[in-house]
């Protein structure tokens, strides 16, 4: 399978894929959760040359993943670190084929390209993918509720 990644761009109807992804995996976890705002934060993501951007990922054509690279997911913890990583989803049948770390590499090398010197990101489960893929924990989750934070030197 070729697997292919692009810079989502904001007149693109990959918007629309992303935001249904995003919409089934998480607005459930959001009372307020509203998806006109979620599509605007979406295409407020959509730089090609600074932060924020938005990467998707395809397979022989069809697109199965997503991750941005953003300044507004942040942990309170560390406000003042990023830019943080956001909405890293890939569907069920693409995973564990390796989309999400190529996911994550294109991401990193971007990111450094623009002259990031470190990524940051928030997980509650996906913790040990990160860890995986290179990623080093800078507070781990301690109880049910709680994120765990890593970061990355680029
Ligand atoms: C987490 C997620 C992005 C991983 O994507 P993926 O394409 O399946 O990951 P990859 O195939 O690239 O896996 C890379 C490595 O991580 C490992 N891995 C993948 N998911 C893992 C998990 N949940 N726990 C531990 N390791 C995991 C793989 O085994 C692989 O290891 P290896 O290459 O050393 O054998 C995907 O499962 C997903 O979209 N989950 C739902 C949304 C989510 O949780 N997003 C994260 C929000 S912070």
């Amino acid at each position: 399978m070729e697997l292919t990644i692009d810079m989502l761009r904001v007149d693109s109807p990959l918007v629309d894929t992303v935001l249904g992804w995003h919409w089934r995996e998480w607005s459930h976890e959001h009372d307020d959760a509203d998806l006109d705002a979620w599509r605007r934060h979406i295409v407020e993501r959509t730089n090609l040359d600074r932060v924020p951007f938005t990467l998707v990922a395809h397979l022989d054509g069809t697109p199965v993943g997503s991750l941005a690279v953003c300044d507004d997911d942040r942990d309170d913890r560390f406000l003042d670190r990023g830019p943080w990583l956001s909405g890293m989803f890939v569907i069920g049948p693409a995973r564990n084929l390796g989309v999400g770390r190529a996911l994550l590499r294109t991401a990193e090398e971007q990111a450094r390209g623009l002259g990031v010197p470190e990524l940051w990101l928030r997980t509650g489960e996906a913790g040990p993918f990160y860890d995986r893929c290179g990623w080093i924990y800078v507070a781990r989750k301690e109880q049910v509720q709680d994120d765990a934070v890593m970061r990355r030197t680029l």
